[in-house]
């Protein structure tokens, strides 16, 4: 009686491990079979009082034997179900079926048009400085020519950090000019992008955050008129080849002499009128020869070293490029706003 038993085992064995489970119902079959409430198993487990004593030891070992193969094959077919971790290798897939669109993100107007200016400089030899947003009023001011009490520094325009009098929003990206002249030797060709505080009323024209491109190029023997080319061929690799630009007097305590530019912007329709107020030229950045002070200041000899620096803002650019009538949607994150950009580089 007992052999017979062994025998039966023996088959069950063999029947585990050939069952063929090709699909989810198969399984299930196989799992009522070997691994359910009134599985084979158990019943062939029921016969061990018909055992001899002397095998029932390993008539129970041989059981169980049973029932951990049964419960391996169920596992390992389980993990090949669709849905699961091994599904990748299961012919089961249906690569016909539509997938979840990917969404792709944008470049920020902001972040396009500062690249572009970047490239821009970069193709003549200009190379990226990129300094603290947290200042010190001796780089962001006095460095750059600017006495203490130059409304500048004023409270309503300078954002100084909580309990600091000296530490401050930089107020724009002119203070990386005094960082770079401070720890570089000339000659010196940089441009610093990054973003500069002011402590101003937000409104759809200006914002109490906003980003700069400053330029600096400090080397012996640079003249007015090189600025003057370098900022030409600046014009025309952004606006086009044939942008006519033009230099105004101006006024800046880090610039001697200082000067704004425009660029011709046409007056071809009502929106050129209104944002070139009727003249067709549009300013564009503030520049100079850096002012000999502050190139003492930084501990260049200024009869050795001369130099050209400028500034200009982005917001106003992105806006003029993009048609943007309000400051404030370059800051608010709307997704309907900033999917307009999606594709543009
Ligand atoms: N820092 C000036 C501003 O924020 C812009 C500027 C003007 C920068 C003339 C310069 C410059 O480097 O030469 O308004």
């Amino acid at each position: 009686m007992s052999s017979d038993i062994f025998a039966r085992i023996q088959q069950s064995l063999e029947a585990i491990k050939a069952a063929i489970i090709e699909n989810e119902t198969e399984l299930e079959a196989f799992r009522i079979k070997y691994l359910g409430s009134k599985n084979e198993l158990k019943e062939l487990f029921g016969e061990i009082k018909n055992v001899d004593n002397s095998r029932k030891k390993e008539f129970g070992q041989l059981v169980n034997e049973l029932k951990e193969t049964a419960e391996k094959i169920y596992e390992s077919h389980k993990l090949a179900q669709p849905g699961t971790e091994k599904d990748v290798n299961n012919a089961n897939l249906d690569m016909s079926a539509p997938c979840e669109p990917i969404l792709s993100g944008s470049r920020h107007p902001v972040s396009i048009v500062m690249n572009r200016i970047i490239q821009i400089f970069e193709r003549i030899g200009f190379t990226i400085a990129e300094e603290r947003e947290i200042e010190d009023d001796w780089h962001n001011f006095t460095a750059m020519n600017t006495p203490e009490d130059h409304p500048a520094r004023d409270m309503q325009d300078t954002f100084y950090l909580k309990d600091s009098n000296t530490q401050l929003l930089r107020t724009h990206t002119s203070s990386v000019q005094a960082r770079i002249m401070t720890t570089q030797a000339p000659p010196i060709r940089i441009i610093a992008p990054g973003r500069v505080y002011r402590n101003e009323t937000i409104s759809s024209r200006s914002h109490c955050q906003f980003h700069q491109v400053e330029g600096l190029y400090i080397d012996t023997n640079v003249s007015f008129a090189d600025m003057k080319q370098t900022l030409l061929y600046f014009a025309r690799e952004m606006y086009g080849e044939d942008t006519e630009i033009r230099l105004r007097p101006s006024f800046f305590p880090f610039t001697e002499p200082s000067a704004e530019m425009d660029v011709y912007w046409g007056l071809n329709n009502e929106d050129d009128y209104r944002i070139t107020k009727g003249t067709g030229w549009l300013e564009i950045l503030g520049c100079g020869m850096v002012d000999p002070e502050v190139l003492i200041n930084c501990g260049i000899d200024p009869k050795i070293y001369s130099g050209f620096a400028f500034g200009m803002g982005i917001e106003r650019q992105a806006m003029l490029q993009y048609k943007i009538t309000d400051i404030r949607q370059l800051f608010e994150n709307d997704t309907r706003f900033l999917k307009q950009f999606i594709g543009v580089i």
